[in-house]
């Protein structure tokens, strides 16, 4: 079908839910949107309830606002529901055909390959080099010699996460490179969000705001991708035993699809192509890094606020651990630490509000239908704010998240998604975070320097970034 079509079913004959008036055909709904995303979608819900709908042009868009009209469009009708098309366009200039970006059998087949790499067992394989990639940074965060540093924690963790996913992924370590690569990611990002709101993408070539640096941006990324591919397609001839067998890049290269032949050849047996490996390196390099990093200096900034959260989390830690680095089977111990990390992405998504989603069939949300063709937002930063499921939702409250908690309804805390489309790494993700922030506690005590007792302001920049950046206090332990 035509997913571009706004509506199947005549608009008269469907029974809407309360939204905002659209006059000019949605501009200025359209302008809120793109000016505060995250306070526009929260002020819907204030005024109008857990389903809002708007008109903007010819679409017709839905804000779903509840856990259970959440799990309805992503979990028990997610085959009704693709990507919204003009997201999937942005992104897959830069992803390619990787998994963030296919739908239907294309994405299952990719999904199946490369599941199996991000199982918590597998993942568990790769504590050793994330605990590598942390000592280095965070022994290196406060010059010897010194007792405490004013550090860019922003920085500091974009680093730190490229390390990891660079090491996990290629068994690369050259620190060079991902300082590079690391800025290429944030231009790409500030350009995304630019032209998501856009109707259509013009040529990179064009002389426009904003393009140039995208172009050296791409080239950047995809010449790096390239280099690892290449480098390890030329040795796996040369010498096979040189070629590492433990990294993600070898687990691709190694994946077999064992399900019945497709007709256009990509069935049983089959691996990924060059230009699939291409894509989905790009995918994890660039879903795996920022989205961990965005959530773990907010913890680092929320820690350095709560002194005495970060001391139980310490104690934790230093009772655990007891001075040794920390391996996979310490986070069932790590129980408080890995609450404050959860709590810290409750306030502070990485993502906060998920691609939008296009329904290919009429779908029904608690007493909605909601026809084929129309729009679907779906904002955790919403969820995650909302009272009814976060009492007093700005405090910083670990308990909320500990062993003993009380349980929360399914869909109100979605950092990774929910359903089939659920972030494929967040195993790797909780892994590599409470790795982190355990030794990142171990080493120091984190303050909030004098002058910036304001915590920054958060800023859509598809993460949640903190506008100016995040400086912390540093001192050794
Ligand atoms: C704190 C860290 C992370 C957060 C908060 C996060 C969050 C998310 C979210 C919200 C989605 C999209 C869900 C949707 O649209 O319904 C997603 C998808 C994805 N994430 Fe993550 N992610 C994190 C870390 C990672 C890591 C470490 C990797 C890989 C190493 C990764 C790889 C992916 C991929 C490949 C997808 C696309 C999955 C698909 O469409 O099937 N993410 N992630």
């Amino acid at each position: 079908m035509n997913t571009n079509t706004p509506l199947t079913t005549p608009l008269a004959a469907v029974p809407r839910p309360p939204g905002p008036p659209s006059p000019w055909w949605g501009l200025p709904l359209l302008r809120a949107l793109s000016r505060d995303y995250l306070g526009f979608v929260q002020r819907l819900q204030h005024a109008h309830g857990d389903i809002t709908f708007m008109r903007i042009g010819p679409e017709c868009a839905y804000d779903v606002l509840s856990p259970d009209g959440v799990r309805a469009v992503l979990v028990e009708q997610a085959d009704h529901f693709i990507r919204w098309e003009r997201g999937i366009e942005v992104f897959a200039q830069v992803f390619g055909q990787g998994l963030l970006t296919t739908e239907g059998e294309q994405w299952k087949r990719q999904h199946r390959l490369l599941r199996p790499g991000f199982a918590p067992r597998r993942v568990a394989g790769y504590a050793a080099l994330m605990v590598d990639a942390a000592r280095q940074a965070l022994d290196d965060a406060v010059p010897p010699g010194q007792a405490s540093a004013r550090v860019e924690v922003d920085a500091l963790m974009t680093r730190l996460t490229m390390d990891v996913i660079l090491r996990t992924l290629f068994g690369s370590r050259a620190r060079d490179e991902a300082r590079e690569a690391g800025e290429a990611v944030q231009v790409l990002g500030r350009q995304a969000m630019r032209e998501m709101f856009l109707p259509l993408t013009l040529p990179d070539w064009l002389p426009l705001p904003g393009k140039a640096g995208k172009r050296r941006a791409l080239r950047t990324l995809r010449g790096l991708v390239d280099r690892h591919i290449d480098a390890r397609l030329n040795a796996a001839v040369a010498d096979p035993a040189t070629v590492p067998t433990d990294d993600l890049l070898a687990m691709m290269l190694a994946a077999r699809d064992d399900e019945a032949g497709a007709p256009d050849g990509t069935g049983a047996g089959s691996g990924l192509s060059r230009a699939e490996l291409h894509d989905q390196s790009m995918v994890i390099f660039q879903a795996g890094h920022e989205t961990s990093a965005t959530a773990l200096l907010w913890w680092s900034r929320l820690m350095a606020e709560h002194p005495e959260i970060a001391r139980r989390a310490r104690d934790e830690v230093d009772q655990v651990l007891a001075g040794r680095d920390p391996t996979p089977a310490d986070l069932p111990r790590l129980d408080w630490l890995g609450a404050t990390l959860k709590e810290a992405m409750r306030l502070y998504p990485p993502v906060p509000a998920l691609m939008s989603r296009r329904a290919v069939k009429e779908a029904q949300v608690g007493p909605w239908r909601i026809p084929a063709g129309s729009l679907v937002r779906l904002t955790p930063w919403v969820l995650h704010h909302d009272p009814r499921w976060f009492p007093e939702p700005e405090v910083f409250r670990p308990e909320r998240f500990t062993a003993d908690a009380p349980p929360l309804p399914r869909g109100a805390w979605l950092p990774f998604g929910t359903g089939p489309r659920v972030c494929i790494g967040q195993h790797f993700a909780m892994l590599e975070m409470t790795l982190i922030a355990a030794m990142l506690l171990q080493r120091y005590t984190l303050a909030v320097p004098p002058g910036d007792d304001t915590r920054p302001a958060a800023e859509l920049n598809v993460t949640l970034r903190p506008k100016g950046g995040l400086r912390l206090a540093f001192t050794r332990r």
